[in-house]
């Protein structure tokens, strides 16, 4: 037997042991396996871990999921906390799934634990808190009662607003130490979905308004000339111009947090959906090109934590960031030419088989059933390092939901 034929067979025994040793997981990221199946493969199991997680919260009234501690006991927070209505939503979107009635009636209670939201002035994540939660509660059921509280949240929402400075203001001074005037972070664009949703909704123009001058003005001031984006921008509200351009989670002012990149590709995305406006649209796909150009994105298509995190490639990797960008791509294939289309459909399937893999996807008991692990939440105040996020698992679940139905339609 030659050299080269025992090369095969020591080949062979190695794969066929790695087989063995990583049982079924290997069928599920094997890179030849229909994405179809891994989709579906992928949302059961986010059907099985929601209904462990809803069920060992359900005598722990008001309390929402956050993060897994270091010994991998579920970590929960307050209705105020920003991510409060990630589960809510997730919840709605097992409840689209699976069509079972147990995942509505769960989503709806885990959604009335955030309703009180609707009245906070005092925080500009009330898209996040109640559009994930009731926005889909409303859109899979029609429940009426669920639109006043999406237009109470509206209107707590702009009233954050200010004509100077042409944005919502993202931090009250009591947070990050005041250290900026009028904060506006990357991450606002997403609020504005519901703004853009209830203008229509409520026939209130006020709504559309403020959203649209919102996201010029991020349009104008957030973005480098290589399509990357700051963290925060400042403003002076006398002048109405940014005083500062800075971050608060990322690892330096001039660098890239994966976060913040994945927050704009998503929400111009979405504010190109609502509007028709193309300066929306052609700027997610010059976020898209930064973010698929970019040297270090690896090819497995998750991020590390900033694209220019000092120690790349031994840093960790934001699974919260490549589940954004991925529900972003699989929406923003449909509004471009097909070869461009082609281009995020791979990445985005690329990123659906990375995370469903068992280095990414949980397993059940572990972690406080989350779906995923080793995502990064505030590196610079070293919380929430390399481990599973609300919403993560949110916008993972919305990938799957809106590739599904993609493939589904082809
Ligand atoms: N909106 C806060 C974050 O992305 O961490």
């Amino acid at each position: 037997m030659g050299l080269y034929q025992k090369l095969k067979i020591v080949k062979s025994i190695v794969f066929i042991s790695v087989l063995f040793i990583s049982g079924c997981n290997w069928s599920q990221t094997n890179e030849f396996e229909p994405i179809e199946k891994v989709i579906d493969e992928a949302l059961h199991f986010s059907a099985r871990q929601s209904l462990l997680m809803a069920n060992s919260l359900l005598e722990k009234d008001g309390l929402l999921p956050k993060t897994a501690d270091r010994y991998g006991n579920l970590e929960t927070c307050n209705p105020e906390w920003w991510v409060s209505g990630f589960f809510p939503g997730l919840l709605w979107y097992m409840y689209e799934f699976t069509k079972d009635d147990k995942y509505k009636q769960l989503a709806h209670s885990f959604s009335m634990r955030v309703a009180d939201q609707q009245y906070f002035t005092t925080t500009h994540d009330l898209g996040f808190i109640i559009f994930c939660s009731f926005g889909n509660g409303y859109r899979l059921t029609g429940d009426s009662s669920y639109l006043k509280i999406i237009e109470t949240a509206s209107c707590s929402l702009v009233s954050r607003f200010r004509e100077s400075t042409g944005c919502i203001r993202s931090w009250d001074p009591a947070e990050w130490n005041s250290r900026w005037e009028y904060p506006v972070i990357i991450d606002n664009m997403m609020n504005l979905e519901m703004l853009l949703w209830a203008c229509h909704q409520f026939n209130e123009n006020r709504f559309c308004d403020v959203a649209i001058t919102h996201a010029n003005t991020t349009l104008k001031n957030h973005f480098r000339p290589d399509n990357s984006s700051y963290h925060v921008v400042s403003y002076d509200t006398v002048t109405g111009l940014p005083e500062c351009k800075n971050t608060a989670q990322g690892y330096g002012n001039e660098s890239s947090w994966a976060r913040g990149q994945a927050w704009g590709l998503y929400g111009f995305t979405m504010a190109y959906r609502y509007t028709g406006d193309t300066i929306y649209l052609n700027q997610a796909k010059r976020i898209a090109g930064f973010l698929l150009d970019h040297p270090r994105l690896p090819a497995d298509k998750i991020p590390y934590w900033d694209f220019d995190a000092p120690n790349i490639p031994d840093c960790y990797r934001d699974a919260s960031a490549a589940c954004i960008i991925c529900s972003a791509l699989t929406e923003l294939s449909q509004y471009v030419i097909p070869e461009l289309s082609e281009e995020y459909l791979n990445v985005a399937e690329t990123q659906i088989r990375t995370l469903n893999s068992p280095h990414y996807r949980n397993t059940t008991n572990n972690n406080g059933n989350f779906i995923l692990k080793h995502s990064v939440g505030h590196m610079p105040d070293n919380s929430e390092v390399d481990v599973p996020l609300t919403y993560a698992d949110y916008y993972f679940v919305e990938a799957l939901i809106r590739m599904k139905k993609l493939r589904g339609s082809e």
